[in-house]
């Protein structure tokens, strides 16, 4: 084997490193180790303390990855990842002037340009010793467009999660996926709710058994959800009752109010503007679809703790379902590599709402050639059941006993499970001694671990970079992305209420279109020249002329909906057309309104309505709300609930009795239908009583009879 270049034989393997012996520790250049990526389809784990060089370790990983052409997407929790872009195949040391720690060449007592100096040298040295020339470097720069992404914060390019309430692709209600889609509902109700300090037990707490319902229905209903219009459910549930409890009762007006006014505060604080601007949360422009492939990294470092769970949970499940609308593979096609798991795969009972899409993530990743790549250094905290998918172990160098113990007994069974066995014994004794760098790599497919030293890095692993260091390393790609950050045009604030315009200003006679819904006109009543008419016979003697304009057209919204209901017990059936019509000019939508502008819904027909103004003039303008789709989307549903709510119908029960009331009946009228047929009853029974008395008594009688007859027969004897 050529020293430490990999040959052309192994052009599709990964050169990861080289050989260590255990014993005593030296490093085999000339014996390169390769990794099959196919076998990287299986995951991986890599474990170690501070310093061990993990995230090396994994950067090696992704450098192969990346000149293999598998696209990626990061989680880089300490800001580390994003070295990545730190590729520099001149190996200049101006390049690394620009980017080393000022700070440490300040302990060490040199300039920075001095500390550069050093850097590039150690580079220069490290890469040709471990034979990677320059052009490798300039083919890893080439091969994929590497962005970082800042969630919640506009210093690099933020993340538009607005989407991630809608009714998610990829999984149906039907089978395993309802089961799935429950589980998804469940950990976005938990983050958003902890966002808003609200730690929640899922089975107990009101308000989350309230939100998850709320989401479940929108998503079986196909209705798209925001924050705004998940406030607007919180307030007015579309659901009437929560399993066999009405909502009331379930969770009352008052608490569902607070909770409204809490998730509110999300969308009013300024820094929601930077959760809902820019780039769509969408796996496959992360992963370059179709293009060149994209290296993704979605720098965290910034985010609170909550808002890291937040993001993550958006961002794991909104994965899981791309992943389930990709074809089968028998290799690796994308990365997932998640820097830091600790806090976001707990052992049992720990359940935060990244558990669940990780663990499903490891589970079914290999079949759609998804392959994660995981990192800790607190072995002791990560959950060995759902990491039982993973077929490649990387191990560093763990200091505790605790540490050692722990992920050998983890290790155990997962390699029992996977019918693999584990020399325990040799493993702890190896890994209580390796230096930084050096690792034992286990796998399901090798008989014995392999201990191996990385290969040195080709980007610049310099260590965490601040948010002003990724402004600068950003700069560029963000004049790149601005074609692809959304703007949502209504203010969060504007949408929780959704309001007409104050008074409608009057502006020249244009149609206005709003796309899903049809637009028609009422003839003016009274045209201009009616007007002219009027004012002429009123005021005789004098002329009239109209100097401008013609009639204002003021807007109103036609809603109709059929209702239909259909139950078994009690038994109901009822069918009706409810009917809505809104003048919008005022500050608000008067969902009651049956009449506008002195109109009454009933007497708006197709005939006296028509596609376009019959006489020209001016038109007032409309609301904000609605100026695009979504807005009107938002109505829509809005009536939906409110028709809904009208059209639930109480039904009263009279357990002795057994009887209904039918419905739209009153309790007061139940009541009287009640004691009606508790007299009817009565009645009967005493006419019953009455027979029965009746025909004794005429027995008797008749007894009586006969037997004074029988006696007055033997006196005349
Ligand atoms: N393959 C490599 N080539 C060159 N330098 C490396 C390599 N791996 C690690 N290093 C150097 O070692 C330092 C520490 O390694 P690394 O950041 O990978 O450790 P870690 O185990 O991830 O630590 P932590 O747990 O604190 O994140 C890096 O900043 C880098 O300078
Ligand atoms: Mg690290």
């Amino acid at each position: 084997m050529s020293k430490s270049q990999p040959s052309t034989a192994q052009k599709n393997l990964f050169y990861i490193g080289a050989r260590v012996d255990e014993n005593t520790l030296a490093v085999y250049r000339d014996e390169p180790v390769y990794l099959d990526p196919k076998d990287l389809s299986t995951h991986a784990m890599v474990l170690g303390m501070t310093g061990s060089g993990k995230t090396g370790a994994c950067l090696v990983l992704l450098e192969e990855a990346i000149l293999s052409g598998i696209p990626a997407i990061l989680v880089d929790p300490k800001g580390d990842l994003t070295n990545l872009l730190l590729a520099f195949p001149e190996l200049k040391t101006e390049d690394f002037e620009a980017w080393v720690s000022v700070v440490e060449a300040k302990r060490q007592g040199l300039s920075v340009r001095e500390y550069a100096e050093k850097v590039a040298e150690a580079w220069r040295r490290g890469l040709s010793a471990w034979g990677i020339r320059p052009d490798r470097i300039r083919a890893l720069k080439e091969s994929a467009e590497i962005f970082i992404f800042t969630p919640g914060a506009s210093f690099g390019t933020p993340v538009s999660i607005i989407h991630s309430l809608n009714a998610p692709s990829g999984l149906s209600w039907e089978g395993e996926g309802e089961e799935v889609l429950r589980d998804r509902i469940r950990g976005i109700t938990s983050a958003l709710l902890s966002m808003i300090g609200h730690e929640s037990d899922p089975v107990r707490s009101g308000e989350h058994i309230l939100i998850s319902n709320i989401i479940e229905y929108a998503w079986r209903n196909n209705l798209d959800l925001d924050l705004a219009s998940l406030i607007e459910y919180v307030k007015e549930p579309p659901i009437s009752r929560l399993g066999v409890i009405e909502v009331d009762e379930f969770l009352s007006p008052k608490r569902r109010r607070r909770l409204a006014v809490d998730l509110n505060k999300i969308l009013a604080s300024p820094s929601f503007e930077s959760w809902i601007t820019g780039v769509p949360l969408d796996i496959n422009f992360f992963f370059g679809e179709g293009k060149k492939p994209r290296v993704s990294i979605f720098y965290v470092a910034h985010l609170g703790e909550r808002e890291k769970q937040f993001f993550l949970t958006l961002l794991l499940w909104e994965l899981y379902s791309w992943m389930l609308t990709q074809p089968g593979a028998s290799t690796v096609r994308n990365i997932f590599y998640f820097d830091e798991i600790y806090g976001y795969l707990p052992p049992h009972p720990y359940s935060p709402p990244t558990k669940r899409p990780l663990s499903l993530l490891l589970k079914q990743g290999r079949a759609f050639g998804l392959s994660c790549i995981l990192a800790t250094q607190n072995p002791v905290d990560v959950d060995y059941k759902a990491l039982s998918n993973c077929g490649i172990w990387i191990i560093g160098k763990l200091q505790t006993m605790r540490d050692r113990n722990r992920v050998l007994e983890g290790l155990t069974s997962v390699f029992e499970d996977q019918g693999a066995s584990l020399d325990r014994q040799t493993l702890s004794r190896i890994i209580s001694s390796l230096p930084p760098r050096t690792f034992v790599l286990h796998s399901a497919k090798r008989e014995k671990p392999l201990v191996f030293r990385t290969r040195h890095l080709m980007v610049y692993h310099r260590g965490p970079i601040t948010k002003s260091e990724v402004q600068k390393l950003t700069e560029r790609q963000k004049e790149l992305l601005e074609p692809f950050i959304v703007r949502p045009k209504l203010a969060p604030r504007e949408r929780v209420a959704p309001t007409a315009a104050p008074r409608p200003e009057a502006r020249p006679l244009a149609v206005a279109k709003v796309p899903p819904i049809a637009n028609y006109y009422l003839n003016p009543r009274r045209g201009l020249k009616d007007c002219l008419e009027e004012l002429k016979s009123t005021f005789t003697g004098y002329e009239f002329s109209a100097s401008s304009g013609g009639p204002v057209y003021h807007p109103a919204l036609y809603c109709m909906a059929e209702v239909y209901v259909k139950r078994k017990r009690p038994k109901a059936e009822i069918s009706f057309t409810f009917l809505r019509l809104i003048p919008l000019d005022g500050e608000t939508i008067d969902w009651d309104s049956t009449q506008a502008y002195g109109v009454p819904a009933d007497a708006i027909s197709k005939e006296i309505l028509s596609v376009q103004p019959k006489e020209a003039g001016e038109m007032a303008s409309l609301p904000p709300i609605l100026s695009d789709t979504k807005g009107v989307k938002l109505l829509k549903e809005q009536f939906l609930w409110y028709a809904k709510k009208q059209a639930s119908t109480k039904i009263y029960y009279h357990p002795k009795l057994k009887i209904y009331s039918k419905p739209g009946m009153t309790k007061e009228e139940f009541t009287q239908t009640v004691q009606q047929e508790i007299e009817t009853k009565q009645k009967t029974e005493e006419r019953k009583i009455d027979e029965e008395l009746g025909e004794k008594e005429r027995q008797l009688l008749l007894e009586i009879e006969e037997k004074q007859t029988k006696l007055e027969e033997k006196k005349k004897k």
